[in-house]
């Protein structure tokens, strides 16, 4: 009788680092002022508002897998890892180049990961941090080593630019991390995932799918751009984010006290002003960019991460908490030991 292949001993999990970080935005600057020639607005109301002072727009042809290949490359170097390395790409994204092949298929071609299996997660600002929840379980149960994270966003191509409600508010740009097992630390030690699928009309992209598809009889009516309710947003994104972050807290045994730093989603001073609050936390623990880069999406907290990490806010050994929300509604928080 043939015998049956004996399956594979189980291994016990193992710890899972982000051991390199990388990002990317684009050359061209759209500041308040260059909004006011654009839309009935002025830079103290944008400022007063949202903190932004100016955002990153994409060039012609120039993609979301162009701006999510150039973050890979930066956290590739940081981490020195080569491209054949890399067993699983995620990209975080709601601007696809295309519907398919996803935009982790795209980035595989531009960066050479040959031996990489690719996808999609949507998850829109949560993005991120969904995807190093997937990279973690994957490498801690020994299925991939070396896994390629990518938050990126180009929502200047969904934005309606005739709509100062919503077009002062984001920029496109890319963040990655590159997650491994690594001795010597606790890694990432747990991420809280939520969603409220009820709330998906507060922020959303409703035409475009196969629900509404854009036709030439109603392409003037900017389905296929962002559209959302700014104070409903505002409220969710508080309580969310609030939410995430303490279930994070609660379920690796620290407390606030025990932070280094935290990096939270992008979007607006005042959200994360709220959420200090809360937290009972002074700002200075925060890690911000979104005067610079506005609200980039999935990229968001990518990309503060990697500035955070580039400029020494954090080193080996420090916990920091990464906190986030977006469209769907979703929101995630991490905790990570540097
Ligand atoms: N310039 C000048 N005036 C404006 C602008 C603008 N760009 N936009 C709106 N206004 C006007 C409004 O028309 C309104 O005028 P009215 O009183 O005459 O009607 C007035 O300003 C106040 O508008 P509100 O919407 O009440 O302003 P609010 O204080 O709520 O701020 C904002 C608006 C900044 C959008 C806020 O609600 C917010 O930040 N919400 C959350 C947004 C967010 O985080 N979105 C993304 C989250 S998820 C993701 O990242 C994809």
């Amino acid at each position: 009788m043939k015998k049956s292949p004996s399956p594979k001993p189980q291994q016990p999990n193992r710890t899972v680092s982000i051991i390199g970080t990388g990002s990317y935005v684009p050359e061209r600057v759209l500041t308040n002022a260059d909004l006011e020639a654009m839309v009935d607005t002025n830079d103290q109301w944008i400022i007063e508002r949202t903190g932004i002072r100016e955002r990153r727009i994409a060039k012609e042809g120039e993609f979301t897998s162009h701006l999510a290949a150039a973050a890979a490359r930066s956290a590739m170097a940081n981490a020195g890892v080569a491209p054949e390395e890399i067993d699983l790409i995620l990209v975080a994204t709601i601007t696809p180049d295309t519907f398919f092949p996803s935009t982790s298929c795209h980035v595989q071609r531009l960066i050479g990961a040959k031996n990489a299996a690719c996808f999609d997660v949507n998850a829109a600002c949560s993005g991120f941090l969904y995807s190093v929840e997937i990279a973690q379980q994957f490498i801690a149960n020994h299925t991939y080593d070396t896994v390629l994270v990518i938050g990126a966003d180009k929502l200047s191509s969904i934005v309606n630019w005739h709509d100062r409600n919503t077009c002062v508010l984001f920029g496109d740009g890319a963040g990655s991390a590159i997650l491994r097992s690594r001795e010597g630390s606790h890694g990432v030690i747990t991420t809280f995932m939520g969603s409220d699928g009820t709330l998906g009309d507060i922020l959303h992209m409703p035409g475009g799918g196969c629900a509404l598809p854009v036709t030439k009889e109603n392409a003037d009516q900017h389905f296929n751009t962002l559209h959302m309710n700014g104070r409903e947003t505002y409220k969710q994104a508080v309580t969310s984010m609030m939410k995430a972050a303490q279930k994070a807290l609660e379920q690796s045994g620290l407390t606030t006290a025990d932070l280094k730093c935290i990096i939270p989603h992008q979007a607006n001073i005042r959200i994360i002003e709220a959420l200090a609050s809360r937290l009972h936390l002074p700002m200075e623990k925060f890690h911000i960019n979104l005067d610079r880069f506005g609200n980039t999406s999935a990229a968001a907290v990518a990309i503060a991460l990697d500035e955070a990490n580039r400029i020494g806010r954090f080193h080996r050994g420090d916990y920091i908490l990464l906190v986030v929300f977006g469209g769907g509604l979703t929101f995630a928080s991490s905790v990570i030991q540097w």
